[in-house]
């Protein structure tokens, strides 16, 4: 069943869960995350960020996330993750998606929160939900930059939240994208301030390699969406290479069936840390 991010986000806040916000970038990735949502009745958020639409075109990959977001047996959010462009934003909402994140972390304090209000208000007519972010997560979701981390300042979120009315707030608390050099070290100190200022539910990114303990500490202080991506692209990948080392790939759709069950694996580990299952 298609649904709003908003709804899935504050019946997380209330129940003191996080909902795991799975990127994906082909069928079989989508059928492998949903058969983890349906079996373990969890609400789900699937998403594709605007850096990935030169290997997955939104006008192609937009489609099937809605129609298998429609035709699940959970409830599942379709989201726009890191828009760039307000170009995008719109096309990504005519196509069905349920919520968009506009990325203006890098922008100063008053452009984000000009460009995230725009996206608010696009988002709006569609009846749909948005995301923004406020200081800036490391890396990049597509590896290609090496953004330094600068944690959000609490009082600068609660502003944020306020003048943008948006319904979901990412957060840098020093978490980063892709697969982390060093052990990541996370503020929880400005999680918890963030979390006392701002009642909008909070997001995290980056969520690759952070360890069980430190996601259920951030869920305790406030992180109601966490974002998983490289996660699934190398859980694919291995239970590929897995598949053919164990020489169970004799045709094609043994590759398919491979790559499915690795992201159906990396989907139910992540459902059980993040307490979702049985919410749907
Ligand atoms: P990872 O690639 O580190 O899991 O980050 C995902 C993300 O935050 C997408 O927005």
């Amino acid at each position: 069943m298609l649904v709003n991010m908003s709804e899935l986000l504050l019946d997380a806040q209330n129940g003191g869960y996080a909902v795991g916000s799975f990127s994906v970038s082909n069928m079989e990735m989508v059928l492998g995350i949903i058969k983890a949502a349906e079996e373990t009745k969890s609400p789900i958020i699937l998403q594709i960020a605007e850096v990935r639409l030169n290997h997955s075109p939104l006008e192609i990959i937009g489609p099937l996330m809605v129609a298998a977001a429609e035709n699940a047996g959970v409830p599942v959010a379709v989201h726009f993750d890191h828009g760039k462009t307000l170009e995008k934003i719109e096309q990504a909402l005519d196509i069905g998606f349920t919520s968009v994140m506009l990325d203006g972390s890098h922008l100063p304090f008053e452009e984000n929160i000009a460009l995230t209000r725009k996206a608010s208000e696009y988002a709006a007519d569609y009846g749909a939900d948005t995301e923004g972010e406020i200081g800036c997560v490391g890396g990049s979701e597509d590896g290609s930059e090496d953004i330094a981390i600068n944690c959000t300042k609490p009082e600068q979120a609660a502003e944020f939240a306020k003048r943008t009315d948006v319904q979901a707030l990412a957060v840098a608390i020093g978490n980063a994208h892709g697969n982390y050099k060093d052990e990541p070290k996370l503020r929880f100190d400005i999680l918890e301030k963030i979390r006392d200022t701002v009642d909008v539910p909070l997001v995290l990114h980056g969520g690759t390699g952070i360890c069980a303990q430190d996601f259920r500490r951030c869920i305790e202080l406030g992180i109601c969406k966490i974002n998983i991506a490289t996660a699934t692209f190398d859980a694919v990948q291995n239970s590929v290479k897995t598949a053919y080392a164990e020489n169970r790939i004799k045709g094609y759709y043994d590759l398919q069936t491979a790559e499915v069950e690795g992201a159906y694996r990396n989907a139910l580990k992540h459902i059980e840390i993040f307490g979702c299952a049985g919410k749907a």
